[in-house]
């Protein structure tokens, strides 16, 4: 059981909630894998953790553009490259070894998206954080 930490939150109400859903989904997979669930229960919810992926990094790139954020292209190409790698880990726990490829995934998206928000992500909320700042001075 993977336990999600308030100090994991960045301070952005609707991203943390999704960053709360990404980790719910990497737990099932934690579950998956503790069970010793078939491939095919694995690659679904790795399916899932996919398609929520897409779903956070395109609200998030759209937040980051509608501020103007400075770093967005570098963000959405980090975003692109972990969508890739996670596509190739299914592919890997459908093809080869599912078990020892389904803990191999959970390690790295775990580290991956810990390190993503607490670093990456916390970087465009203090901008926009800063931004808000010094538009309510000027009012
Ligand atoms: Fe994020
Ligand atoms: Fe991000």
């Amino acid at each position: 059981m993977l336990v999600w930490e308030s100090a994991y939150r960045i301070g952005e109400k609707e991203m943390d909630s999704q960053h709360l859903m990404l980790f719910a989904l990497v737990n099932q997979l934690d579950i998956n894998i503790n069970q010793e669930m078939a491939a095919e229960c694995i690659g679904d919810v790795l399916g899932a953790l996919e398609s929520y992926i897409a779903y956070h990094f395109a609200q998030e790139e759209a937040l980051m553009r509608s501020w103007g954020y400075p770093h967005l292209d570098a963000h959405v190409a980090t975003h692109e490259d972990f969508i890739a790698k996670v596509a190739a880990l299914r592919e890997s726990v459908l093809t080869e070894n599912p078990l020892h490829s389904a803990i191999k995934a959970r390690g790295f998206v775990l580290d991956w998206l810990l390190g993503h928000i607490l670093g990456t992500d916390a970087d465009y909320v203090r901008y926009i954080a800063a931004r808000k700042t010094a538009a309510q001075d000027r009012s």
